[in-house]
């Protein structure tokens, strides 16, 4: 998430700057986070030369990584202006870097400051003053802000809670099934970051949720088959796949379950809505049966997305525990469609 959207979860009505580490912003970053890093070190004369105030005591940063990805919020805790030479080992150490003596932070400084100063003109000295600041970590965002950040404000049927509703629906169906639960929690919670009709990407993209689980240090192996679980678990007409992984399997699933029923029928009609569908038109016929790319470009009614989909989920469940649940979601759909041609006469 950008930096506007972390302080809004944060919630403090109050002024803040959004920075990254000079050096290393990524390394770094995860040092804050880790509570290792407790402070940081900046050139005193690029601030007077910027025209800029130095920080003070008590205010807000959101700490970026390389790609300016909010991590993070600190408030300041301590600020002192002393020349480089007088930096003392204790600041060394809360700067968290290396094996956090003063000779490491000397080594790694001395050059960082010098080739900052001279892209301002300026040269470095010993005697430079450096603004020792000491903070605290305010506010993390967790995996789950970033998801919910992510679909805020989405009217097609994807949004926070249809991801909220499957990770739900996922670790009921998991405890019955007895799969990995917490897996497949993750990968329910990520199982639409990727999906190509809210990014415009293809088929099969993980690039969201392999850059959420790399922030927040979800290890390689849990990466690797959650990636294997969203990548399958698409609708794709006449090429949908199954998830090889009991985990997949549930996700999937949970994820059809939520197209069904009161609340997949209010899905599909607000999808239909956002992308200018006509809800019905009785000379419109169904086309079932259509491959992945026909799939993906295809446009037809709401209505007929009963026929080419929703209706078909019943007999698609892969768990027991799902196709039970599938049946009433089922009816309802039918229930609906009966009413709806009632209605229209
Ligand atoms: P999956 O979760 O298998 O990727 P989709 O994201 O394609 O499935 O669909 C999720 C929901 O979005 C559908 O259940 C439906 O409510 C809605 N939707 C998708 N495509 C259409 C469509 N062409 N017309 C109406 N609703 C659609
Ligand atoms: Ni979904």
């Amino acid at each position: 998430m950008k930096a506007e959207q972390l302080w809004s979860l944060f919630g403090a009505e109050a002024p803040y700057e959004a920075w990254a580490f000079g050096d290393a912003p990524d390394k770094l970053a995860q040092l804050v986070l880790q509570g290792i890093k407790t402070a940081t070190a900046s050139s005193y004369p690029l601030y007077e030369q910027e025209g800029e105030p130095i920080p003070r005591p008590g205010e807000y940063s959101v700490i970026l990584d390389s790609e300016d990805e909010a991590v993070c919020i600190i408030r300041d805790t301590k600020v002192t202006v002393i020349p480089y030479r007088e930096v003392t080992a204790e600041h060394a150490f809360k700067e968290g870097e290396g094996d956090r003596s003063l000779a490491y932070w000397q080594e790694v400084h001395e050059p960082f400051f010098t080739s900052e100063m001279e892209e301002g003109g300026l040269t470095f000295t010993e005697d430079m003053p450096v603004v020792c600041e000491e903070f605290e970590v305010v506010f993390r965002p967790t995996l789950e802000d970033e998801v919910r950040v992510f679909f805020a404000g989405d009217a097609t049927g994807h949004d926070w809670f249809h991801t909220l509703r499957v990770v739900r629906l996922s670790r009921s169906i998991a405890r019955e099934e007895q799969a990995d639960e917490e897996l497949c929690a993750l990968a329910a919670l990520l199982h639409d970051v990727d999906d190509y009709k809210l990014t415009g990407g293809g088929f099969g993209e993980t690039t969201n949720a392999r850059r959420l689980m790399k922030k927040y240090g979800i290890a390689e192996e849990t990466q690797q088959a959650v990636v294997d679980i969203i990548r399958k678990i698409s609708f794709k007409g006449t090429d949908t796949e199954v998830p090889g992984s009991l985990e997949g399997k549930v996700v999937q699933d949970a994820d059809r379950l939520d197209a069904m029923g009161a609340i997949g029928i209010a899905r599909t009609f607000a999808f239909g809505g956002s992308r200018g569908q006509a809800m019905y038109d009785p000379a419109v016929k169904p086309q079932p049966d259509k491959t992945a790319e026909e799939y993906k470009t295809y446009s037809s009614t709401t209505i007929n997305h009963f026929y080419e989909k929703l209706l078909l989920l019943k007999d698609m469940m892969n768990t027991e525990t799902a196709r039970t649940l599938a049946q009433h979601r089922h009816k309802v759909m039918e229930d609906f469609l009966t009413e709806f041609y009632e209605e229209w006469g």
